[in-house]
């Protein structure tokens, strides 16, 4: 079975990323969504809030599965028996950042690839990051997140007001 791996931080998910799950898993036979363990980050969304949202809004596609990680992105795609890493591409801005990860990945673990999947246009734009600065100042992000995360948003807005 081939399994690829999806690993982000996806807080939240965007369409972006659900485009690039959709379309890896007409690639592999099972996607799996590995959503970071981030110590020193101080996301918006919690692990669990962040896991539930990419299982809700990937519900329709059977051969997804999502799961938390911690430490390295090679260390989690062993354990999954994956030897191949998906990530999008929006830009040339990524395409530095990615390059240089694809190559670390690649040197601690030679089994392991990264396979990109070039952003479909209509999204190259949208980052998880503008979506909430957008958000924070009231702006429209109903085409850049699925529905399901745009309620969320709303539900920590009043949960902190
Ligand atoms: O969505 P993001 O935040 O751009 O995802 C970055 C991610 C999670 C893919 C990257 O930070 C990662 O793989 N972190 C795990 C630690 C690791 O393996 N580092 C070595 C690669 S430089």
């Amino acid at each position: 079975m081939k399994i690829g791996i999806y690993p982000g931080s996806f807080d939240p998910i965007t369409n972006g990323h659900l485009d690039v799950i959709r379309r890896s898993a007409a690639v592999f036979d099972k996607v799996v969504v590995g959503i970071l363990i981030n110590q020193s980050k101080k996301p918006m969304f919690t692990l669990e809030e962040r896991v539930k949202i990419v299982q809700e809004v990937t519900s329709q596609i059977p051969n997804v599965e999502v799961k938390a990680f911690s430490g390295l992105v090679v260390e989690f795609a062993r354990e999954q028996g994956a030897s191949v890493l998906i990530r999008g591409l929006r830009s040339n801005t990524d395409f530095e950042y990615e390059l240089q990860m694809a190559q670390i990945n690649h040197d601690i673990d030679k089994e392991i690839d990264t396979l990109f999947f070039a952003t479909d246009p209509r999204y190259s734009y949208i980052s998880s990051s503008a979506v909430k600065e957008l958000f924070m100042f009231h702006q429209e992000i109903g085409s850049y997140v699925p529905e399901y995360v745009v309620q969320k948003l709303k539900e920590k807005e009043t949960s902190h007001e």
